[in-house]
């Protein structure tokens, strides 16, 4: 009987404790910290690499333990700035910002830190304000490449100066950089380079880019003017270029560069239309900015986050202040090394690139 007893006890008890055990399984433990919340400003969605650096940004902040709130502007600084507002009411503890307009994009670091939020500029600066860090390819670079690589293959003669998006301080970056490789190399090699225009775009648009160059050379035309080479700022512009080339048959004849290694450019290289894109491996960008993202938000310092990551410190100038930046390198890429860059880091496959070349190399 007393046995007996005991072992209903000892039933009921064991009971209760899975019971208990169970309603508390699902309950969040209130001594573990809260999720970390980056909150990602993406400025568009429509080019291929702007979703690898999404993907690339996502994964490792989640690695890191950080959820990562996305929101997307469609190319409108307007939207991106109450998209800001909104992440900030909903409670972030960090914001990536790729902006569309370098200045109005200030209001972004205004409203955080009034919050006490830090703010990581990601690829593109922004001018006049008191951004928490900066990280981006070396862009000054990207353009020198570009048209470094031009010169190669056209050392002197006509060129087109095709400008990306007048709100985008890479554009002017890169403009910065392909007017010194034609500076130092008229210096070196005393040939002469024309140029014959030099315009911005208003984005980063193929369509924009093919109407403009076709208005161009139709004018040179009538000018009794042959164009020679076209430094393209990235490759959606170098497209539209190469279209409005198509369009009288000279595409493969005259020089044109690209950047960001798009598939399509990739494959206009080895079909012979385009002469070099600028290859920059996003998925670095984006995974150092996840970890850096996820230390602001943290609160660690800027000058502690740039030491414990190895990198070398560059203070860039945004009209108001020494913004602490991360330059990563860019590569370039040609028919002759596009095995040995894209395809060997897994950009993109061999099939793909080639897809169009008979016989598939
Ligand atoms: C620039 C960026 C380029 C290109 C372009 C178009 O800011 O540096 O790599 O992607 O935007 O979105």
């Amino acid at each position: 009987m007393n046995n007996r007893k005991h072992k209903a006890v000892f039933i009921a008890a064991l009971f209760v404790l899975v019971i208990i055990s169970f309603s508390c399984g699902g309950k969040k433990d209130p001594s573990a910290p809260a999720k970390l919340k980056i909150g990602f400003l993406m400025e568009t969605y429509d080019l291929d690499r702007w979703q690898r650096d999404e993907k690339y940004f996502t994964e490792r902040a989640n690695a890191l333990g950080a959820e990562v709130i996305r929101a997307v502007a469609d190319g409108d600084q307007d939207r991106q700035n109450k998209q800001a507002d909104n992440l900030l009411t909903q409670g972030v503890d960090a914001l990536v910002v790729i902006p569309k307009n370098l200045n109005t994009a200030a209001r972004i670091i205004k409203s955080a830190h009034e919050k006490n939020i830090p703010v990581l500029a990601y690829d593109r600066l922004i001018m006049n304000c008191d951004l928490d860090m900066y990280i981006t390819f070396d862009n000054e670079k990207v353009g020198y490449l570009q048209a470094e690589g031009i010169l190669k293959s056209v050392p002197q003669g006509n060129f087109i100066l095709l400008g990306g998006a007048a709100s985008d301080n890479n554009a002017k970056l890169l403009r910065q950089g392909q007017l010194r490789a034609i500076q130092e190399h008229q210096e070196k090699t005393g040939k002469k380079i024309t140029i014959l225009a030099d315009p911005f775009l208003d984005n980063w648009d193929r369509e924009e880019a093919r109407r403009r160059v076709s208005n161009m050379l139709t004018k040179f035309h009538a000018e009794g003017k042959t164009v020679h080479a076209i430094i393209a700022s990235n490759d959606a512009t170098a497209g539209g270029a190469i279209a409005a080339l198509m369009a009288e048959k000279t595409a493969g004849i005259v020089a044109v560069s690209g950047q960001d290694a798009e598939l399509a450019a990739c494959q206009r290289i080895v079909e012979g239309t385009q002469t070099i894109t600028i290859y920059k491996p996003v998925r670095r960008l984006a995974e150092t900015s996840a970890e850096v993202a996820v230390r602001l938000a943290k609160k660690e310092t800027p000058a502690g986050i740039m030491k414990d990551l190895g990198f070398t410190l560059h203070a860039l100038d945004n009209g108001s202040m020494k913004v602490q930046s991360i330059f990563l390198e860019p590569v370039y890429v040609t028919k002759t090394n596009i095995d040995s860059t894209v395809i060997k880091d897994g950009w993109h496959s061999r099939e793909k690139v080639y897809a169009n070349i008979h016989g598939n190399k």
